[in-house]
């Protein structure tokens, strides 16, 4: 229990602290101790009902031994020079969907794609709030997905010349069927996918139906996945979520507290921290930072630290302090979308597209 709990403390992401010790039975567990530091997890972890029964004192001669929680499910930072899954702060329900449709179907599970006669294809839109680990995730998956890894820029397909950009799309179909199994990554995928109907220009026209003809499963597409990203879902053609196409689509969502925690962790690893860093505090006052807020935030606090410092021997290492005055200058950049978002969410999600993005608004941002 107590090595369950050390890892649990690190973990990335509050539903891998609620997932683990939901697994277990708090009866099972008569030590006191852990079982405070249990009920503390889950609070942090915002699960009240659970971390109260974890409190309650256990019954008299309950038994010791506990139940084994699957170890994988808790990442452990990986120090590798490329990112990994395990670097990226929360986002466990998106990473899990991401691994279930573009990692297995290349990977351990393939066999059992082949058995059950399912195709890989068809892909997922993440889409979410900027700076919040979208193309971070991919830039993990292309070493995690044992395919070709293609990343698709609007300026390379984009061109002036009528006519060329439909070429270069056709081109880049069949050099990625050539390299199956492939994946193709459209990053800010709107600036190539945005709807029909806003863009009067003939150009974007033809270049929208060239996009939707190639991704069409009429075309032979097995073993071609897409993965799109962007923050604008809401301007992109709704024919790009058609079956074979995009045919998922996953709200990425801003770190949790738990998340926060990991994100600054990983970012003030190996520089001068104080002991009087509170870091639980920092964390408590950055709700609805971004991780690339957070990050912002952290070269804030270092340029005031090094200010102060007169030179290395002699340096200020980070504490409370210099976050709090950093928290002057860095703000959270994450509400002016939450806020357009909503509206989304409430007025335009007949499809279902929006399902997650409301759940997590009536969660988080009441
Ligand atoms: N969940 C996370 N875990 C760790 N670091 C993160 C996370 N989210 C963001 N970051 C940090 O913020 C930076 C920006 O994230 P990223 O570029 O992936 O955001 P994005 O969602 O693609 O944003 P945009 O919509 O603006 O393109 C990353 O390089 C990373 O340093
Ligand atoms: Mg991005």
């Amino acid at each position: 229990m107590r090595a369950v709990l050390v890892l649990l403390e690190q973990a990335p992401d509050s539903s891998v602290i609620i997932d683990g010790l939901g697994q277990i039975e708090p009866d099972l567990i008569s030590n006191s101790e852990l079982r405070a530091r249990a009920a503390i997890l889950l609070r942090k972890a915002d699960d009240s009902d659970l971390a109260d029964e974890w409190h309650m004192q256990p019954e008299a001669n309950a038994a010791t031994n506990v139940i084994a929680i699957d170890r994988s499910a808790v990442p452990v930072t990986n120090q590798s020079a490329h990112i990994t899954f395990d670097d990226i702060g929360g986002l466990e329900n998106v990473k899990k969907q991401v691994r279930r449709k573009i990692i297995n179907p290349f990977q351990n599970k393939k066999a059992l794609f082949d058995r059950f006669k399912r195709k890989a294809g068809g892909g997922v839109l993440m889409y979410g709030p900027p700076g919040c680990g979208k193309t971070m995730l991919a830039r993990a998956l292309a070493h995690e997905c044992n395919a070709t890894f293609l990343n698709v820029r609007a300026a390379d397909i984009l061109d002036q010349y009528v006519g060329n950009a439909e070429k270069k799309i056709a081109q880049m179909f069949q050099e990625a069927r050539a390299s199956r199994p492939v994946v193709l990554f459209f990053d800010e995928v709107e600036a190539l996918a945005q709807k029909r109907q806003f863009e009067s220009s003939e150009r974007v026209n033809t270049t929208v139906s060239a996009l939707l003809t190639e991704m069409d499963g009429f075309n032979d597409n097995d073993g071609v996945l897409f993965l799109g990203a962007t923050n604008v879902p809401w301007s992109i053609d709704s024919a790009f979520r058609r079956p074979g196409r995009f045919d998922r689509t996953l709200f990425v969502p801003p770190p949790d507290r738990v998340a926060r925690k990991f994100i600054l962790s990983g970012l003030l690893k190996d520089r001068p921290v104080s002991e009087k860093l509170d870091i639980e505090h920092v964390v408590e006052k950055c709700t609805g930072f971004s991780g690339a807020d957070l990050s912002a935030l952290v070269d804030t606090a270092v340029d005031i630290a090094i200010e102060e410092s007169p030179s290395v021997d002699a340096l200020v290492p980070l504490s409370t302090n210099h976050f709090q005055e950093a928290m002057q200058e860095v703000k959270s950049s994450v509400g002016e979308w939450l806020g357009q978002a909503r509206s989304f969410s409430e007025y335009a999600n007949s499809s279902g597209m929006y399902d997650d993005l409301a759940a997590f608004l009536k969660k988080y941002a009441r």
